[in-house]
């Protein structure tokens, strides 16, 4: 069931095709039942809808259902896709997957829909930073308390492992800490001014991609760092943060020539977002760093983003993303999609997982 079928979910359901033979070499054999959205109607259909027809059908602007068919809230259309599919979530096969808008004062509806659908017997799978970032504990639990999987690797860094790779690959190991450049905008406009374009072009340009937000706030004063650290806080450091608790500075009073005297010095600032755990507090922050060129974070360009995780046994290790899109926040729902056929295929209950 998707709800949401905006860039990321009509990306997402062309990959389902393009990947069927892995996934069925995984086992598994995929049918979207229903789609929800806000302005481009609804559909519910158990036997399964054509979806890639579907989203061609929005590009061209049309709907994927009837207006008639868009009353009530995404949440009820999430019930009534539950209880239609029922003899599926019993047996652990139905699964929610929310690409709904971000909203980044309260995380809403985002939230109410990851809660019917765990409520409905669905796993859920999402790429909207608002659950994690607001609700991560309160969902993890209800989730383990539903014995369905609750997976957000698309919220941070699109595609590239960060929360997979640190549930996965870690046994054993405390994560202290991290920092790191999560937002493209913000170091494309950096680097677009060291280059000598001028702040409002290169936010332009990111607006004209579809990468920055309509409202340029959004990147440009950090809110949507704070949201990505807020989520790895509460996901790596067991924190239990908003993004409003997140300190935060934003780059607008960033000028030329204090990224040129940076420079001068063999430095460079970065927009760089961080967190560490002190005793039983986890301190998170966003704020402009002048840092010496041989600090990787120093090192990265344009849309690059990259995360420094510190660990008790590891020491410190970086995943760095040189490449974003679509197809790669798409794979990121994708393999999510995967990791809860493992664990049916397993047979076991998703543990609830905490640092
Ligand atoms: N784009 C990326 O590269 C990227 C990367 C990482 C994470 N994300 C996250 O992934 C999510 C989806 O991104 P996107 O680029 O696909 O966004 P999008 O193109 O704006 O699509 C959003 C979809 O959600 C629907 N929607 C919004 N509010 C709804 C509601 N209350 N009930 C039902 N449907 C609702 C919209 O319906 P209408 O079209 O009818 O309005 C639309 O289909 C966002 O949370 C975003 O932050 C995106």
């Amino acid at each position: 069931v998707l709800v949401g079928f905006g860039n990321v979910a009509r990306r997402f359901v062309r990959l389902l095709e393009e990947k069927r033979v892995p996934l069925s070499l995984e086992g598994l054999d995929t049918r979207v039942v229903g789609i929800a959205t806000r302005r481009h109607g609804r559909v519910l259909s158990p036997g399964g809808v054509d979806a890639v027809m579907l989203a061609g059908r929005v590009e061209s602007g049309g709907a994927v259902g009837p207006d008639t068919d868009t009353a009530g809230t995404a949440a009820t259309f999430i019930r009534e896709a539950a209880r239609r599919c029922a003899a599926a979530a019993r047996q652990h096969r139905l699964v929610v997957v929310e690409t709904t808008t971000l909203d980044i004062a309260r995380g809403q509806p985002a939230i109410r829909h990851v809660r019917a659908a765990l409520a409905g017997g669905a796993h859920v799978i999402t790429a909207n930073k608002g659950p994690v970032a607001f609700a991560y504990r309160a969902l993890a639990q209800a989730a383990t308390r539903a014995d369905r999987s609750f997976l957000f690797e698309g919220a941070v860094m699109d595609g590239i492992p960060i929360f997979n790779l640190a549930r996965e690959t870690l046994p054993a190991a405390t994560i202290t800490g991290f920092r790191g450049v999560v937002n493209s905008t913000t170091n494309y406009i950096l680097t677009s001014m060291e280059n000598g374009e001028t702040f409002d072009a290169a936010l332009a340009s990111m607006q004209r991609a579809g990468i920055a937000e309509a409202d340029a706030s959004f990147d440009v004063d950090g809110w949507d760092a704070a949201a990505k650290t807020a989520a790895l806080a509460n996901v790596l450091l067991g924190a239990r943060l908003t993004p409003a608790g997140v300190e935060r500075e934003g780059i607008r009073d960033i000028t030329a020539d204090r990224l040129d005297t940076a420079r001068a010095g063999g430095r460079r600032i970065k927009l760089v977002a961080s967190a560490e755990r002190s005793g039983r507090q986890v301190r998170a922050r966003v704020a402009p760093m002048e840092l010496p060129s041989d600090d990787l974070l120093a090192g990265l360009d344009g849309q690059q983003n990259a995360i420094i995780v510190q660990t008790d046994v590891l020491g410190e290790f970086a995943v760095v993303q040189r490449g974003s899109g679509l197809t790669q926040t798409a794979y990121a729902l994708l393999a999510d999609l995967i990791t809860v056929g493992r664990r049916m295929q397993r047979g076991s209950a998703p543990r609830r997982w905490r640092r």
